[in-house]
């Protein structure tokens, strides 16, 4: 049975000093621009609270942003798309995302992040410090999660001017508030994601009675699967 209504968008992102944080405000506006439904959620600072207040805009940002609700796998579950962010780590994904995405086992194992549509958004301190390593780890994760990955690509004038064609992006030291240009850059990447999201939710719903994508003996080899897995 598919649902009705506006498209659901989740927002999941890490920030350590804000800079994240702000693309994932403006992912989060452009979503809404298109009439989506959005939560934006957090993961979980994993830190010792002894190397946060090491570093004070570490702890202010963290303060600052405890009204923002954690994310949990049903955010996930309950989307129709979904974008994660998270700051370049060593030319990857920093570990409270990477936490939070290997507590989705038990969703994905039911097919629950299925058919999703899904992009990601990232930040660096330098240009060539890994952004596009970052952003393929995500696409990784997307393909096992059986998502349809949703880049931007050059599929607006903007694009050639930011220069990322793998997701949203920005340059700058911890806590830089990205510039316009690249904030738009993250509120289109949530516009299209949400538009494509939008088309096949509702052309599904208009095919759902004449051709299911699930057969019974995948349902069944699915099952048979997760039994012998629980077995062990
Ligand atoms: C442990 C650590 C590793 C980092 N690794 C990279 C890196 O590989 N390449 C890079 O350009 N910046 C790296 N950075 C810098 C951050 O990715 C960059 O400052 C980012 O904008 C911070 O985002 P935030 O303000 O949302 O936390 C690293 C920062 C930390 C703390």
């Amino acid at each position: 049975m598919i649902e009705s209504g506006a498209v659901k968008v989740a927002i999941v992102y890490y920030s350590q000093t804000g800079t994240v944080h702000r693309l994932a405000e403006a992912a989060r506006e452009g979503a809404e621009m298109t009439g989506a439904e959005v939560r934006l959620r957090r993961v979980r600072e994993l830190a010792p609270a002894a190397a946060i207040d090491g570093k004070p805009e570490w702890r202010a940002h963290l303060d600052a942003t405890a009204h923002i609700p954690e994310a949990t796998p049903e955010d996930l579950v309950w989307a129709d798309a979904i974008l994660l962010g998270t700051p370049t780590r060593y030319g990857s994904i920093a570990s409270q995302l990477q936490q939070f995405i290997d507590v989705t086992g038990p969703v994905w194992m039911r097919g629950l992040l299925n058919d999703k549509v899904y992009a990601g958004f990232t930040a660096s301190f330098t240009a060539h410090g890994g952004q596009e390593s970052t952003l393929l780890s995500l696409a990784h994760v997307f393909t096992h999660w059986g998502g349809i990955l949703v880049p931007p690509g050059y599929t607006d004038p903007l694009q050639f001017q930011v220069g990322n064609p793998y997701g949203a992006s920005f340059v700058g030291a911890g806590g830089t508030q990205p510039d316009a240009e690249h904030l738009e850059a993250a509120s289109y990447l949530a516009r299209r994601v949400t538009v494509v999201a939008g088309q096949l939710k509702h052309g599904r719903r208009a095919l759902t009675s004449t051709s299911p994508t699930t057969s019974p003996s995948s349902t069944r080899l699915v099952e048979e699967h997760a039994a012998s897995r629980n077995s062990r």
